[in-house]
């Protein structure tokens, strides 16, 4: 990935040789030229990548729509409904419940080749178990958390959603601010405004909050719009998009996430991924990982699927999933296999990264070190 090293996307380095130290990389070039080492692994010509940055994810939450999903595929339509439904059994859950979620869901997505991992509360939708959302992925030990509390209008604000922004952007923010790095709004009919969504930037600004908003998901809408003219490090979802919207994200710096295993788990179009990046849009590939709209924790599907559907080349999916991801949380420690940057490595049993979407659905992961060490 790091273009100072090579050309293309990928930046791909063949016979190559990689030093990490201390939980650094130390040293990337060719292996003939490679220092001596105290321990060396020969991995057999497979392929190294960065690990996966998965930016996008829900993994504070307890219960289980399964039966939601079979009655999707037998015909109902997603409507992002049945977030309440997981915010009644998440408010049941007790804390270390929660915690050893969100583990299980880390330690299956490391054994995938995922070494950062961003995730979002907003199953809680009340101050403590927003509260208790925050403190159960900071103790589980992920990367970054997100506020989420626009995620939904909980039940007990029905027809009172100004309210419940008042709350959002008061005193549950006050609440979380100190512990989260990002604050999130769905702006989608049927979930928040734009001009209730724009409350919610606005707030998270006061606090000096980087800010992402889940947009166009499942029509179009004013939200990529909006994400770009407030500035926010990324649109998640991108599914909907008009020209205008891709114009917007081409003038700004505003990074589209593209969330396609959720787009194939509703039944929703291919996000235009070859569009965006023909337009000069910085595109970033995450899991979406979460118990209702695609339950996957899988970022090689998701690349593969970048490929497959959204007419994307490995090279620019491989990139969205893992530079594009540490861009889309503002990190540079992660996402590449540079000098300096953090020991995340994904190695997979094949020749190339092409297998990635040429093997789709074969597991192809074969070893993982994250911060230098060996996880998988
Ligand atoms: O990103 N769009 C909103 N939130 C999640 C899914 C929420 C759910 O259905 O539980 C998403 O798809």
């Amino acid at each position: 990935m790091d273009d100072q090293m090579a050309a293309g996307p990928m930046a791909t380095l063949q016979d190559a040789a990689v030093i990490m130290e201390q939980g650094r990389i130390v040293w990337v070039g060719a292996a003939d030229d490679a220092p001596a080492a105290d321990d060396a692994i020969d991995l057999g010509g497979r392929s190294v990548l960065p690990g996966w940055v998965d930016s996008h994810t829900h993994l504070v939450f307890a219960g289980d729509r399964s039966s939601e999903f079979v009655a999707r595929m037998a015909g109902e339509q997603y409507t992002a409904g049945g977030i309440m439904d997981t915010a009644r059994a998440t408010r049941a859950a007790s804390t270390e419940d929660l915690v050893d979620g969100i583990r299980r869901h880390l330690a299956e997505m490391a054994r995938g080749g995922t070494t950062c991992v961003e995730t979002k509360t907003g199953y809680g939708l009340t101050q403590p178990d927003e509260v208790r959302s925050v403190q159960a992925a900071v103790l589980a030990g992920v990367d970054a958390v997100t506020f989420l509390g626009a995620h939904a209008v909980p039940d007990e604000f029905t027809g009172e959603t100004d309210d419940y922004v008042d709350l959002v952007c008061g005193p549950m923010l006050d609440a979380v601010a100190d512990q989260v790095q990002f604050v999130d709004v769905f702006c989608e009919d049927g979930a928040f405004n734009d001009s209730q969504a724009r409350r919610v930037l606005a707030a998270a600004e006061r606090h000096q909050l980087r800010t992402k908003v889940h947009g166009n998901q499942l029509g179009t809408g004013s939200g990529v719009q909006l994400a770009v003219s407030a500035r926010a490090i990324s649109v998640d979802h991108c599914t909907h998009l008009q020209q205008a919207d891709i114009d917007a994200l081409a003038s700004g710096s505003t990074i589209a996430t593209l969330l396609p295993i959720t787009d194939l788990s509703t039944r929703q179009p291919a996000a235009r991924g070859r569009d965006l990046v023909d337009a000069g849009v910085q595109i970033a590939i995450a899991s979406n990982c979460n118990p209702g709209s695609g339950y996957s924790s899988s970022m090689a599907l998701a690349v593969a699927l970048g490929v497959l559907q959204c007419g994307l080349s490995v090279g620019e999916a491989v990139a969205a999933a893992t530079l594009g991801g540490a861009k889309a949380l503002g990190r540079t420690d992660v996402g590449m296999i540079a000098v300096g940057r953090r020991a995340d490595l994904h190695v997979i049993d094949a020749p190339g990264p092409e297998y990635l979407a040429y093997r789709v659905g074969v597991p192809l992961t074969s070893a993982v070190w994250r911060s230098g060490v060996r996880v998988v």
